[in-house]
């Protein structure tokens, strides 16, 4: 069963914008996995717009199911993943400004940095992932480094799927096959929404995980969380 990672920054954001507690993130997180969600995500930037770095200790006391936490290997963000003992570390290129993560990782220019900082996630037991394209050489290359899974950055698929569904997955499906004969576990994300993951999901050879974030907080503020929680399920077992 392919699991649904619920991105929860962007709750974060509405809170941070008066600051306070409401809404809650804990809570929210809670409430997510109470209504289905098979994981939680969060993204603490260096500025902290998002999710702070204290949220990671409190999210991470109430988690029955998965934790991700996604971010750039500087150092600090490697001292809070190791402290919070994740279920999986996501690592993304993304500078410090980036409104959102914008890239996948170039796993042959970074290996070595990239190498050290999985070691050391692994030592500790801390499944770990790299965000990554659809090149071949990247899929390639993230296997040197010792990742134990690639995230896929579907951003083109999402844009794409609207004019031609099947060259939009395309090249995830190639990508998914070079990553299952490297023994690569795949997971997915990034604008991903109610429209396309379906497909998506229906065309990735095992496909383990999809994290999202914007499109499935969006819809809730329609929706609600509970139901937004239950058709992306739908969609995902359809
Ligand atoms: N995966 C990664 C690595 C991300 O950085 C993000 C966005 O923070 C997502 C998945 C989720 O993307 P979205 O918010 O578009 O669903």
């Amino acid at each position: 069963m392919i699991k649904l990672s619920v991105n929860i920054n962007k709750i974060a954001t509405i809170r941070n914008a008066r600051g306070g507690k409401i809404p809650d993130v804990k809570e929210a997180a809670i409430r997510c996995q109470m209504f289905g969600a098979d994981g939680i995500t969060v993204h603490p930037r260096p500025d902290e717009r998002h999710i702070k770095y204290s949220d990671v200790f409190d999210i991470k006391s109430i988690i029955t199911t998965e934790f991700n936490i996604e971010g750039y290997p500087s150092e600090k963000f490697i001292n809070l993943v190791l402290e919070a003992k994740p279920h999986q570390v996501t690592l993304v290129p993304d500078p410090p400004d980036a409104i959102t993560s914008n890239a996948g990782w170039d796993t042959k220019k970074h290996k070595i940095f990239l190498k050290k900082a999985i070691t050391r996630f692994k030592n500790a037991g801390i499944r770990t992932s790299l965000f990554i394209d659809t090149n071949k050489e990247n899929i390639l290359h993230a296997t040197d480094c010792g990742t134990d899974r690639i995230e896929l950055y579907t951003e083109a698929y999402a844009k794409n799927y609207k004019t031609n569904p099947e060259k939009a997955v395309e090249p995830f499906v190639n990508a998914a096959i070079i990553a299952n004969k490297q023994e690569l576990g795949i997971n997915a994300g990034h604008d991903l929404d109610l429209t396309n993951l379906n497909y998506f999901i229906k065309n990735i050879p095992n496909l383990l995980e999809v994290s999202i974030g914007h499109a499935l907080i969006s819809d809730a503020l329609y929706l609600g969380l509970e139901n937004t929680i239950n058709m992306y399920k739908r969609e995902i077992l359809r």
